[in-house]
């Protein structure tokens, strides 16, 4: 057996997307301890609240010990190389789990790596997150039982929530809509790889309105994700138009929720009025991140063999 890293969603087939899924859905007690006497590194190059806490608590349901660094102390290719710092981490832990600013540097701890590596965040992916949406979505959405054949609408940046997200509803058979300004959006080339995963699809469409109508929820994120503050004026004056308002939630389906990754900044990307009203689900969603944590968690050890050199 080799090692199961989990870098993106697309790193699952969609059967085992479907797996994850229905683990996340098990009450924690019935997963066992198959950390149980394991560390597991958690890495953080940018600030986390729902990350780091998510990651800490559903290390220790697995039986696990995380230990916590931030990435300053690290010094990936600062201090050391990345390449080092990943081989002698595996001597002590049974999973390495890291936020980034480049997601090269998860692929170059993936190559060298004799335990698994899990993305907490990198520029271009945030699975976790995308996991705690589907499972979200899917309890708002109870009746219609699964996510395949909805229509999900991104408002705002496709950036790496929004990426993830998409990897996550083509695996799943769902639709993403993805409404950005011109140049925000995924290029040609990345929805021919994201349309080529599954049985779902991610299209683009420049009116915010075009996305949400028939939309069975709504989704956006920040403009200005971390690592992109230098831009944060031009960004926010770019995206102008984008901002998610009660007038653009009504013209999506009536059952549809509002849903965002979190920290979210009221007036900008959203009114207040819609991430503070009745149709908001950040809570819960943000809840869902435990779930997704200790689910992913369980699935790269118990799909792992971990050989450290000695
Ligand atoms: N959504 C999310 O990843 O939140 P944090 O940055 O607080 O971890
Ligand atoms: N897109 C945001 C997500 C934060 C959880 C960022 O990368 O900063």
């Amino acid at each position: 057996m080799s090692v199961r890293s989990f870098l993106t969603v697309a790193d699952l087939s969609p059967a085992e997307l479907h797996g994850v899924l229905e683990l996340a859905a098990k009450p924690p007690e019935t997963l066992g301890r198959p950390l149980a006497g394991q560390g597991v590194a958690l890495i953080f190059e940018k600030p986390s609240n729902r990350t780091r806490h998510s990651s800490e608590i559903a290390v220790v349901q697995l039986g696990g010990h995380p230990v916590y660094t931030r990435g300053e102390e690290i010094g990936f290719d600062v201090r050391e190389p990345v390449e080092d710092v990943a081989r002698i981490l595996a001597g002590y832990h049974g999973v390495i789990a890291a936020r980034v600013f480049e997601h090269s540097v998860l692929e170059r701890m993936r190559a060298v790596s004799a335990v698994a590596i899990v993305n907490l965040l990198s520029d271009l992916h945030h699975p976790l997150q995308a996991i705690a949406d589907v499972l979200a979505m899917r309890a708002d959405l109870a009746d219609l039982a699964d996510l395949a054949g909805r229509r999900v609408a991104w408002i705002g940046d496709y950036n790496n929530v929004a990426r993830s997200l998409g990897e996550a509803l083509v695996a799943l058979g769902a639709h993403l809509v993805v409404a950005t300004p011109v140049g925000f959006g995924p290029s040609p080339d990345e929805l021919g790889r994201l349309n080529a995963l599954g049985a779902g699809e991610v299209s683009w469409v420049e009116d915010p309105v075009d996305a949400v109508t028939q939309a069975d929820a709504v989704h956006t994120d920040t403009w200005v994700s971390m690592g992109q503050e230098a831009d944060k004026a031009e960004r926010i004056r770019r995206f102008d138009g984008y901002r998610v308002t009660t007038a653009l939630m009504d013209q999506a389906l009536e059952h549809a929720c509002f849903y965002h990754c979190l920290p979210a900044y009221r007036g900008v990307e959203v009114d207040a009025a819609v991430i503070d009203g009745p149709r908001s689900r950040v809570i819960p969603q943000g809840h869902r991140r435990l779930d997704a944590a200790r689910a992913v968690l369980a699935f790269v050890v118990a799909n792992s063999a971990r050989e450290v050199p000695r």
